[in-house]
């Protein structure tokens, strides 16, 4: 979930610090905060970026290598082969979909099954890597023996091209995950279903990237098929119980359009070089602010200390964010304010004409026939348990709830836990495996 990428925190971290404790960490960690507070902070933190962009020297910070290295890069750092593809979608966007086919401990084979990773909103096909070949689920799945491919949503950092169109261009940006569900998905399926010559694909998303599949697989119903089995970590439809302070602030109406203008009307927080090695600069080890940094992390992402690596921050935030567009923040920002899983709402004229209703139509969740298996955990402040409860009870073919065992686990500890691996990626393999 967007909220839960380490720069959005950052950034507002920042914020904080200009504001001199005007707004105190702890009042948002209570979630007590005000929206106008919220507001305060990042319109604070937006000008603090700007300060950040004017200090140069800072780009000379020559931290942890993997700040440096793209997805293929790093994998084929750790030993593993990479392959880049390219995938057209029906409405022009061009998407970089990446591959690990084997693993030094299974070797290249005809028939793997295939596994389709999908990251979810600001993040990239690293999600899947970052924690390297002990930890994380891409490097995991291939020593599985599966062939593992890994997504990229349009507008991220991998998938920022358009037959036509440039970024430059404000209708490049004019999407939410309802098109990443209805054309990047089925473009990318396709095309791994035909470079593999298999006939259906495992399927894992983490937050947005089950959002996107519960798009595509309520609306394009043919794609049910192509699917063996969705495990959905993290995920995200319903959004009634979201608990994270700055919902309250999406949630606000009439502020949000306003606030993602200023954040910038077309692309949300794109990674670019300079503000990522800001940012991996000031989280790194020995930096004073490293323990603030990962404080309003918690703040808004559910208090998990135990399982960040900080350590690692700098990298993690050197991949993260890596844009999406503002329409996919407010189009989560309506269903925070509804309660129901829905296409984007253009208001009530608008709706008549387009959907022939006054409101928009709710995504078909009972049409899903694919077997979905949701793994949940109680500390997630964007996937509430009840949230995904009422999600099992809507799915036409749900395979049950899986609940992470350790209450402290949040929403981002699906990607960047310490103990990931026990805790999620080998009830994934295991369960994937016997499937
Ligand atoms: C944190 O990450 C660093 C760098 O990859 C690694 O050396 C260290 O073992 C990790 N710490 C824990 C507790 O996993
Ligand atoms: C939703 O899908 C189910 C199962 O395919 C179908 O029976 C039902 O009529 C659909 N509902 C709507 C509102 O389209
Ligand atoms: C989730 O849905 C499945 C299928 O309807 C059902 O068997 C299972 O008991 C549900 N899980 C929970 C926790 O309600």
């Amino acid at each position: 979930m967007w909220v839960c990428v380490p720069q959005v925190y950052l950034v507002l971290l920042v914020g904080m610090c200009q504001l001199c404790g005007s707004v105190s960490v702890s009042s948002l960690l209570s979630g007590n905060s005000t929206i106008a507070e919220v507001f305060n902070v990042i319109e604070n933190a937006l000008e603090s970026v700007n300060l950040l962009n004017l200090i140069p020297s800072l780009e000379n910070n020559n931290g942890n290598p993997d700040q440096y290295l793209n997805t293929p890069e790093l994998i084929e750092k750790y030993g593993y082969p990479a392959e880049i593809h390219t995938v057209t979608t029906e409405d022009s966007y061009i998407l970089t979909v990446h591959r690990i086919p084997y693993s030094p401990k299974s070797p290249a084979a005809p028939n793997k099954p295939v596994v389709f990773l999908q990251h979810g909103i600001l993040s990239s096909s690293a999600d899947w890597i970052i924690l390297g070949p002990e930890n994380s689920l891409g490097y995991l799945l291939a020593d599985a023996g599966f062939d593992v491919w890994l997504g990229n949503a349009r507008g991220n950092t991998y998938s920022k091209k358009h037959l036509s169109l440039s970024t430059s261009d404000s209708k490049f940006w004019d999407f939410s995950w309802h098109e990443m569900g209805i054309y990047d998905l089925p473009a990318a399926i396709d095309y791994v279903l035909e470079q593999t010559s298999q006939p259906d694909l495992y399927y894992i998303g983490h937050s947005m990237g089950t959002t996107m599949f519960f798009v595509m697989t309520s609306t394009l119903t043919e794609y049910n098929s192509k699917i063996r089995l969705m495990t959905a970590l993290a995920p995200i439809a319903y959004m009634a119980f979201v608990k994270s302070p700055i919902s309250k602030f999406f949630g606000a109406n009439p502020l949000t359009k306003p606030l993602v203008r200023m954040l910038g009307i077309n692309e949300f927080l794109p990674n670019g070089k300079l503000t990522s090695s800001i940012l991996g600069y000031v989280c790194s080890d020995g930096s004073i602010i490293q323990q603030v940094c990962s404080t309003a992390l918690f703040a808004l992402c559910g208090y998990n200390p135990q399982e960040l690596n900080t350590t690692l921050l700098p990298v993690l935030m050197s991949h993260a964010p890596a844009g999406s567009s503002a329409k996919s923040f407010l189009h989560y920002a309506q269903d925070m304010n509804s309660g129901s899983f829905r296409h984007w709402d253009y208001g009530y004229i608008r709706n008549l004409f387009r959907y022939g209703q006054l409101s928009p139509p709710e995504y078909n969740l009972s049409a899903i026939t694919a077997p979905v298996r949701l793994l949940y955990s109680d500390n997630d402040w964007f996937a509430d348990p009840r949230d995904v409860y009422k999600l099992n009870q809507s799915l036409g073919n749900s395979v049950g709830e899986y609940r992470i065992p350790l209450d402290s686990f949040n929403h981002l500890d699906f990607v960047w836990a310490i103990h990931v691996k026990t805790l999620v990626n080998d009830e994934v393999i295991s369960f994937l495996e016997n499937y």
